[in-house]
């Protein structure tokens, strides 16, 4: 180890309980992308990051506006042209808290119980977006960054990114770099280090089925209209088959065939039957029989019920036949399978399944393609090493099921590759009640990026 990593180590050490307060005045700050009531919130999250940003000295910091929630800039372009310029790319904005009686402390009051931080976002990925700010700090005020770098720090990934469509255009030549460094995805245990060169895509949908103009006595109706909440039901059901295949037409015909080498690097991986089994304490996993649990949620393309809503639910019974039902559906997709297609095949399979006796509307809610990145880039290079010297073992590499829109939009937009890495864990509990960071593994994720940071000089 140089002396130049070894005074940055040192000053992560030393300032180590600056960056968790950073940390919990971030969540602090209630950023829920998809809730307007928290549009000022969002506003106050990217202030919270310019200053943040400014204070460890990056310049041309913007709070840049988009049609939603803007977006926050900065770079550091000391390091001159012959070396690298890194993209870090980071969300503030995080998932709602709901059921908000399942948390066991204040989701925006970050609460320490021994080796985790609980908390709206610690792992996703406020965490993560802080690990990053601490080692470019910790390069910055001891020895120098060896690289440039630019930030590209969003409020919507929560809900698909719907405005770097526009905004990557439009400030192609602000964002243009060697390739993007994007801490957005986890690892795959404490011990084991972990980069991620896929992701699959996102097609999300809410499913409106409604029959009576109001609410109908069931005893006096039922037998006669087709309950909405029921037929609802039929269509959804209808959308698998017994073998857990999605049946909406033509939906498998772009995924690629599973590469048989890969296949093999799969089976490789700790996530057998068991591990999905313990993280998720089912009695026994569904889906596809032919393919790996690991292979479900990496590469197969899958069909989800987010929510589901209708009729009385409330404590006791009511004899009532419901006038509507909504379903909240989402699509994650592999390559080569794009969002707008499978918007087409469930209109197509409404139009075939849906019976007369009902409406139905179908709205599209966000999308997100499909990404797979280049295992080949240096940078990835500089990852691994990074990775091995701090946790003393060789990342794993893996496909995951999540999605993060964005990558794919720089790849096409860009022309720039993710180098996809992150300090979460799968017993994290992201996007449900009590998400947590660990922050042994946060810790080191802060010295692995400061590797990382030297490695590429
Ligand atoms: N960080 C996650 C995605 C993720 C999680 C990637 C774990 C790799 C490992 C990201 O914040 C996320 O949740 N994305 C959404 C995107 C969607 C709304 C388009 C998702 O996957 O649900
Ligand atoms: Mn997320």
């Amino acid at each position: 180890m140089s002396d130049s990593r070894e005074s940055a180590i040192e000053y992560v050490r030393e300032n180590y309980d600056r960056f968790l307060e950073d940390l919990r005045e971030l969540v602090a700050i209630p950023s829920v992308s998809m809730q307007a009531d928290h549009n000022s919130d969002m506003g106050r999250a990217a202030e919270w990051l310019a200053a943040r940003l400014t204070a460890l000295g990056m310049e041309a910091v913007q709070v840049l506006p988009t049609t939603r929630h803007p977006v926050v800039y900065g770079e550091w372009l000391g390091a001159g042209g012959k070396a690298p310029t890194i993209l870090v790319y980071g969300h503030y904005d995080v998932q709602p808290v709901d059921p908000l009686d399942l948390w066991k402390s204040d989701p925006y009051e970050a609460a320490q119980q021994g080796d985790y931080l609980f908390g709206r976002g610690t792992s996703d990925m406020k965490g993560q977006v802080i690990a990053s700010i601490a080692a470019i700090e910790s390069l910055a005020k001891t020895s120098g960054l060896p690289v440039n770098v630019k930030w590209l720090l969003e409020g919507e990934e929560e809900m698909g990114s719907p405005s770097m469509a526009a905004f990557l255009p439009e400030h192609k030549d602000l964002l243009g770099a060697d390739f993007c460094l994007n801490p957005d995805a986890g690892m795959i245990a404490p011990d084991q280090p972990t980069i991620t060169y896929g992701l699959r895509g996102l097609a999300y949908f809410e499913l409106h089925v409604w029959g009576p103009d109001h609410d109908l006595h069931s005893g006096l109706y039922g037998g006669t209209v087709h309950n909405p909440a029921q037929a609802l039901a039929e269509l959804v059901a209808g959308m698998h088959d017994a073998q857990g295949r999605i049946t909406l037409p033509g939906f498998y015909d772009p995924v690629r065939p599973l590469d048989p080498e890969e296949h093999a690097d799969m089976a490789k991986l700790p996530m057998d039957e068991a591990f999905y089994i313990s993280q998720t304490g089912v009695p026994a996993l569904w889906g596809e029989a032919d393919y790996l649990p690991i292979e479900r949620v990496g590469v197969r393309p899958t069909l989800e019920v987010n929510g589901l809503l209708s009729g009385y639910t409330e404590a006791g019974s009511k004899t009532v036949l419901p006038a509507k039902a909504m379903a909240k559906l989402s699509c994650r997709l592999v390559p080569d399978q794009q969002p707008e297609q499978v918007h087409e095949q469930m209109l197509r399979y409404l139009e075939e399944h849906a019976p007369k006796s009902v409406h139905w509307e179908l709205k599209l809610l966000n999308v997100g393609s499909t990404a797979i990145t280049d295992r080949n880039l240096p940078g990835i290079k500089s990852m691994e090493t990074a990775m091995e010297t701090v946790w003393g073992a060789r990342p794993l590499y893996k496909r995951e099921g999540g999605s993060i829109p964005v990558v794919a939009m720089l790849q096409e937009v860009l022309g720039l590759e993710s180098v996809l890495c992150g300090f979460s864990l799968p017993e994290d509990n992201v996007h449900a009640p009590n998400e947590r960071l660990h922050l042994p593994t946060w810790s080191k994720g802060i010295d692995a990026l400061v590797h990382f940071f030297a490695n590429l000089a």
